[in-house]
């Protein structure tokens, strides 16, 4: 068989680090039968948002880089699937591989599916069964817009079946006989892979922010509901910063851009406030294996990201989750990560328990064995094979 043709697809910060295991696990298994070609669109762009992940994870630089940059959902979304269409059209890869639920995912899934190419989607199924988030629209037309459905959790293979996804077509795969596959979690592969390299070369950072290994609290913040509605905000941010005074317990923050914007343009007392408190250090966003290295040597996570929930449990840290609700059910049922909204009470409650409860605590290993990518890159080799 000739090399088969891969579009891997990037925009956005948790994306390059996901499509990092697919690119290691061509480049080790498949290099003599994948050819990758890495198309980013440019949604992030920042260098501590996106080249330090190419630089760190040993991916290769985009062979196209649409920079489409920062816009409204429209504009944004439709720049990427012009910009993606005419590379698929000038590139005539064999498939196009998207991750997750932002953007990028869904104009390379519209605009890879209207053009005929296979759609691959990789976290498929997952749902929030709130469709008043942007990256839950984004998730139900990318997937019904796959030919190959990597969903990553009981839960999402179960969404898939519920929206009409059968779990036993049979080949020829395409949009309107789509496969799904119950996999584990590409996220974990990265985790195995670089948790001890994150030890052995970013240990310093925790003299340098004057952190004290397991006695401290790591909180990110980036989701929409919470940097652009200021009360929210405010509120999340004021109840954390009394946590930390009142168990002397210090709180590393490393914000997305948009968090710190929203911070500095609408609560410019209180992001003073949070700089002069001994116990919070508002930073830069980090890179991966910096990332890696705080949430393995935190007491705790409070967040409102997908990727930070899923990493608190591979490295058995407890989560408090800033939602109102989460796609990683499991991990919420198992009594690991508790859902707290911005909610003052609820935040603080899941706190005092976990601060009491830490080490009771069992964490399932929910998300496969650390060989995902091989396997999606495998099934995507046969479905060519089939054909
Ligand atoms: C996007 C995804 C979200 C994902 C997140 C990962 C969508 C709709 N949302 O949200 O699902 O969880 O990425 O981090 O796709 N900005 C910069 N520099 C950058 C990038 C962004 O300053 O390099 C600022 C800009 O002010 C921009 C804002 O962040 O307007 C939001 O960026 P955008 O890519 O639109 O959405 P995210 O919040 O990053
Ligand atoms: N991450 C990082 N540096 C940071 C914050 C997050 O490397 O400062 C990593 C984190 O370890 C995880 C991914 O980014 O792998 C999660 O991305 P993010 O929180 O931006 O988005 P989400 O997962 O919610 O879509």
């Amino acid at each position: 068989m000739p090399q088969l043709k891969i579009v891997n697809l990037v925009g956005a910060r948790p994306q390059i680090i996901k499509a990092s295991a697919i690119s290691r696990a061509i480049k080790n298994n498949f290099s003599g039968t994948i050819n990758e070609i890495i198309v980013h669109t440019g949604q992030h762009y920042d260098r501590e948002m996106s080249q330090v992940f190419f630089e760190e994870l040993e991916i290769h630089k985009p062979h196209f880089n649409l920079g489409v940059g920062s816009a409204k959902h429209g504009k944004q979304t439709g720049l990427m699937i012009t910009g993606i269409e005419d590379i698929l059209l000038s590139e005539k890869p064999d498939c196009l591989i998207i991750y997750g639920d932002t953007n990028s995912t869904l104009a390379g899934a519209l605009a890879a599916s209207k053009q005929h190419f296979p759609v691959i989607h990789i976290e498929a199924g997952m749902r929030s069964f709130n469709k008043t988030m942007p990256e839950e629209l984004n998730r139900i037309i990318s997937d019904h817009a796959s030919t190959l459905l990597f969903a990553p959790t009981n839960a999402a293979f179960k969404n898939l079946m519920t929206e009409g996804f059968k779990p036993d077509n049979s080949p020829p795969y395409n949009i309107d006989n789509p496969k799904i596959y119950l996999t584990g979690d590409i996220m974990y592969d990265n985790t195995l892979f670089f948790s001890s390299l994150a030890e052995k070369k970013k240990i310093n950072m925790l003299d340098k922010l004057e952190l004290e290994r397991d006695n401290f609290i790591l909180v990110t913040i980036h989701r929409d509901t919470n940097t652009d509605d200021v009360e929210r905000l405010r509120t999340i941010l004021r109840t954390l910063l009394s946590l930390a005074g009142a168990n002397k317990l210090t709180m590393v923050m490393p914000f997305h851009p948009r968090t710190a914007i929203s911070l500095k343009n609408n609560l410019s007392d209180l992001y003073k406030e949070l700089n002069n408190s001994e116990y919070i250090r508002i930073i830069p966003p980090v890179s991966y294996l910096e990332m890696t290295l705080l949430e393995k040597t935190s007491l705790m996570i409070i967040t409102d990201s997908g990727g930070v929930q899923k990493e608190s449990h591979f490295f058995r840290k407890p989560s408090i989750v800033l939602r109102k609700e989460t796609e990683w059910i499991e991990l919420v049922k198992n009594g690991t990560a508790k859902l707290a909204d911005a909610d003052p009470q609820k935040i603080s409650a899941a706190f005092n328990y976990f601060l009491k409860e830490s080490s009771g605590l069992d964490f399932p290993g929910f998300y496969g064995d650390g060989k995902t990518a091989e396997f999606i890159l495998n099934e995507i080799l046969l479905m060519f094979e089939k054909e």
